[in-house]
């Protein structure tokens, strides 16, 4: 039996670096998957992909900071597939490593729409399915931002910890009714991330100099396996925990 056999998880972000990394390994082991991204025609094309290789999928456009967007997409993937029990929360931006007297108001409320109160609707809106089963597990795709004061600009910076505390809140408040909440903290991964960025001269200045200790990028696929291990009921006793993946950047 697959590690995901029967079970239905819904990805934000699945178009591209680790929501795509995450989307083919549950494929793999069984998921069936409700796929979304910005990027109507990378998603569909993943959905293809997965579907020529016998698994279940479906993908739609979705904008996470749009909540109208956020609440269709919970639906239906409930009217699909009948249940969610696993939701990624993957789909994230940077923000050009502006500090805060600096970052453009627009930077600011992009980022936390996307960031973080794109979470909030998924989480908000399939809590109720999961508690009629009594079951679920909410991955959060947050970053070693998360703990760390400046990894990334300020709106990101914020974005990452208001994520943790958010994944915290929830592990605790329905611990005891089957669902486990989850962080995992990335550090440098090779994506498509920092692609478009443009960063602001002084934040770089400031920031990149700690980036110096980084023990070596990490790979899509190695995120992807951590998500797997908080999907499954191999990881049943871990809940508002964060798993750090940066190759042991944050231990220096
Ligand atoms: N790559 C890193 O070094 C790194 C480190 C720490 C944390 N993270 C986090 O990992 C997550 C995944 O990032 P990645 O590195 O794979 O990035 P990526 O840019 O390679 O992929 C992100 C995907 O999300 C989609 N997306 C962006 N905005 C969206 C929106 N509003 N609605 C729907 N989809 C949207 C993009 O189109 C893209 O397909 C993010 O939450 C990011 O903050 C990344």
């Amino acid at each position: 039996m697959k590690t995901l056999q029967n079970k239905v998880a819904l990805i934000t972000g699945a178009a591209a670096g680790m929501g795509l990394a995450i989307a083919r390994l549950f494929a793999k082991e069984g998921a069936k998957l409700l796929l979304c991204d910005l990027d109507e025609e990378r998603v569909r094309a993943l959905q293809h992909s997965i579907e020529s290789e016998g698994a279940e999928a479906l993908a739609v456009r979705c904008d996470m900071a749009e909540a109208k967007e956020v609440e269709q997409l919970v639906q239906l993937c409930i009217d699909t597939f009948g249940s969610i029990d696993v939701l990624v929360n993957n789909a994230g931006i940077m923000d050009d490593f502006f500090p805060v007297d600096r970052v453009p108001p627009e930077t600011w409320k992009k980022v936390i729409d996307v960031n973080l109160n794109g979470p909030f609707h998924t989480m908000r809106l399939v809590l109720p399915e999961m508690l009629s089963r009594k079951s679920g597990s909410i991955i959060n795709i947050g970053s070693i931002g998360s703990h760390q004061g400046a990894r990334a600009g300020a709106a990101y910076t914020a974005s990452k910890h208001a994520l943790l505390g958010l994944t915290q809140n929830t592990a605790f408040l329905y611990a005891k009714d089957g669902i486990r909440c989850n962080l995992i903290a990335p550090g440098g991964v090779n994506t498509e991330i920092g692609l478009k960025m443009k960063p602001d001269p002084l934040g770089y200045e400031r920031i990149m100099p700690g980036a110096a200790n980084m023990p070596r990028m990490g790979e899509a696929t190695e995120i992807a396996q951590i998500a797997l291990f908080l999907a499954s009921e191999a990881s049943s006793l871990v809940n508002g925990a964060t798993i750090t993946a940066d190759a042991g950047w944050t231990a220096f």
